[in-house]
């Protein structure tokens, strides 16, 4: 299911290049068509493609065995490279098998398999970014926002905050990470607080929304810091206080991770305090400079590779105060 179209289209934005004399086929394939962040960096890999270069796109709706499917049927259908955002990270091996007996060289990115793993086969690789770096800038803007004076945090004056966190899906490299690290940054910055909930609501604004009611509801609107492992849960947070018809100044400070669209629009709004630019822009395009070179059969070495496997771009903060120079990235 959910088999797009080969598409070779030449956009100006990333990287673009001649690649005239043989046709390059790639397959790319992701977890879930529905996940807000992955879509963006799909949309940014797909405007680094230039002349030359098929690529086409399927989606495996958060099933792996639907995902190895595709991938079976990709290399019969001719791919020289596979780039792949594994379903269950920790099981890629009928994937890495497939590519092995058919000597195709595969990126994994966004959802990072273990070091075993990926060390199998000389041509397995990964980008994606380090999620211990995303959790540690979240708990400092955090932290810095909680000092400023006109920042009101403490709304029941007991000078410690109250916080809950909302989590990605149990299992995946930067649900656990990023909480683990955002909590102890803002502990080590002096912080004092109490965790008064969490709850895991799979990276899903829905979910989020649903899970946040519940934590107001039973805290009494006592929560003054919602630290949600993505912007769309940061806005299902969002969502339940408006549902919940709370007034802004009665609402606790929140942040996100990932900078999307419409997280970037909200902390124009104001509606979420700040985000972590998950730079989708650099990950697609090291993603497909990778590609390319891989499917030519060329050298990899001048992409700088970490261990000769990883690109890990970095992450940035964002406020009020720098976001517009992330709106139109
Ligand atoms: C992003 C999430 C996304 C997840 C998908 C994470 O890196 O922050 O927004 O849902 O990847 O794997």
């Amino acid at each position: 299911m959910g088999v797009l179209l080969f598409s070779s289209i030449s956009m100006a934005g990333c990287g673009k290049k001649e690649q005239k004399s043989t046709e390059i086929k790639i397959g790319v394939c992701g977890y879930d068509q529905y996940d807000t962040y992955l879509s963006q960096l799909i949309q940014c890999f797909d405007k680094c493609t230039t002349d030359g270069v098929n690529v086409e796109y399927v989606y495996a709706s958060q099933s792996q065995i639907t995902q190895n499917e595709q991938v079976e049927k990709l290399i019969t259908k001719g791919v020289d490279v596979l780039c792949v955002n594994l379903v269950d990270r920790t099981a890629p091996n009928t994937i890495i098998d497939l590519a092995k007996k058919n000597d195709i060289p595969i990126i994994f990115f966004n959802r990072e398999l273990v070091e075993e793993d990926i060390t199998q086969w000389p041509k397995l690789y990964y980008v994606g970014a380090d999620a211990i770096e995303s959790g540690r800038l979240q708990g400092e803007l955090a932290a810095n926002m909680l000092r400023r004076e006109s920042v009101n945090a403490d709304k029941n004056g007991d000078g410690r905050i109250q916080y809950v966190v909302l989590e990605g899906e149990a299992g995946h490299q930067d649900a656990i990470v990023r909480t683990e690290y955002s909590v102890n940054t803002l502990i080590e910055q002096g912080v004092d607080v109490d965790k008064v909930g969490y709850a895991i609501a799979n990276w899903n604004r829905a979910q989020a929304q649903t899970k946040m009611a519940q934590l107001i509801e039973r805290t009494e609107n006592g929560i003054e810091l919602v630290l949600a492992n993505n912007d769309d849960m940061a806005l299902g947070a969002v969502d339940a206080y408006n549902s919940a018809k709370i007034s802004a100044d009665e609402r606790p400070l929140i942040f996100g991770i990932d900078g999307t669209d419409v997280g970037l629009e909200a902390v124009v709004n104001k509606t979420i305090m700040g985000t972590i630019y998950n730079d989708k822009e650099g990950q697609a395009k090291a993603m497909y400079d990778l590609a390319i070179a891989l499917a030519k059969g060329e050298s990899v070495s001048s992409l700088n590779l970490e261990d000769g496997r990883y690109i890990r771009l970095p992450y940035a903060k964002v406020d009020a105060a720098n976001v517009l120079q992330y709106i139109h990235k």
